[in-house]
């Protein structure tokens, strides 16, 4: 939505609870929280990213597909994949659904969403009846580090810019692996930071772009080896990552030209600052220091 304001709803807390359509996932009460003896720093971390995630501001910004590329990455990671109309696929933080009904839609496989925010699992539940794949997709709540998955379900599983966010990623990959059928495949794309960022812009990159605990590509590659994938692919997306900027500056410029119009009460300053912040990102990612990638690994077991 280009051009449109942005909307100033408050933050909505994953507090509530949604009742589970179907399937093996728990319907305990999902937290957004590391799982205990994690340190507060991850806790608050992922509390944050669903936050942000939530908000409607961050729809404005981003659209309904909340990581770089949309959802035509999400398709030619899915190809890649290999998957069908005959494919089990699992999304892990799923979000508000675009990408698990997006496959539906397109590829016309099964797919389970699973996300923390009770407001991701109604919107997606809506988008597939929308889209008429409602038969098709499910969306479960919960922590992808704990939940239930199944084992050896799944013939895919997409994990679109979570990986970063998790504060157990090694035992969620491990998870995420026992709940693949024998080859089956796991797709990350994920942001990447390859060197420490400047303070200035560790805290606000932090909060808005979930970077608080990401890796760089050799770091998430060892995570998958370590738990026992074979990583089959790995790419650097920096031009993704770069249009993620171009994109966001341009809907700053529109509310920038409303503000100056008197249609949107903008505090010019705010408005300064997150140019201001946006030059700094851009700045990082021509230095290398901050990317998104994708990675694709096979679960290697046989029969
Ligand atoms: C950056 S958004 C990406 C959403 C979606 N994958 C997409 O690309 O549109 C991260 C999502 O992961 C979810 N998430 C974060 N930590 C999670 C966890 N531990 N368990 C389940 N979902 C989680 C958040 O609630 C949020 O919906």
């Amino acid at each position: 939505m280009p051009g449109e304001a942005p909307p100033a709803t408050p933050v909505s807390r994953p507090t509530d609870t949604v009742k589970m359509k179907r399937g093996h996932a728990d319907s305990g009460t999902p937290r957004a929280t590391a799982p205990s003896g994690e340190p507060s720093h991850a806790r608050d971390l992922a509390a944050c990213c669903v936050d942000v995630y939530s908000h409607p501001v961050a729809r404005w910004l981003f659209g309904e597909s909340f990581h770089p590329g949309g959802l035509a990455l999400t398709q030619r990671v899915a190809r890649l994949a290999g998957v069908g109309s005959t494919s089990r696929v699992l999304d892990l933080g799923s979000g508000r659904g675009a990408s698990a009904v997006h496959l539906a839609e397109t590829l016309g496989c099964e797919v389970t969403g699973v996300t923390l925010e009770a407001t991701g699992v109604e919107a997606g539940q809506h988008l597939a009846a929308d889209r008429g794949v409602g038969h098709l997709v499910e969306f479960r709540r919960g922590d992808i580090q704990e939940l239930p998955l199944g084992a050896r379900a799944y013939d895919v599983a997409m994990m679109e810019c979570v990986l970063s966010i998790l504060p157990a990623k090694a035992e969620t990959l491990s998870r995420v692996r026992a709940a693949l059928k024998p080859g089956g495949m796991v797709v990350v794309t994920d942001v990447t930071v390859s060197g420490p960022l400047p303070e200035e812009l560790r805290g606000v990159l932090t909060v808005a772009g979930c970077v608080g605990d990401a890796r760089s590509l050799d770091g998430y590659a060892r995570l998958m080896s370590d738990a026992g994938l074979e990583v089959r692919q790995v790419e650097d997306l920096q031009s993704t990552a770069t249009s993620v900027v171009r994109t966001i500056k341009g809907k700053l410029l529109m509310a920038e030209l409303a503000s100056k119009l008197g249609k949107l009460p903008l505090d010019a300053a705010l408005i300064e600052r997150a140019k201001a912040l946006l030059r700094g990102v851009q700045r990082l990612i021509d230095d290398g220091l901050l990317s998104y990638g994708l990675l694709i690994a096979v679960e290697p077991r046989r029969g």
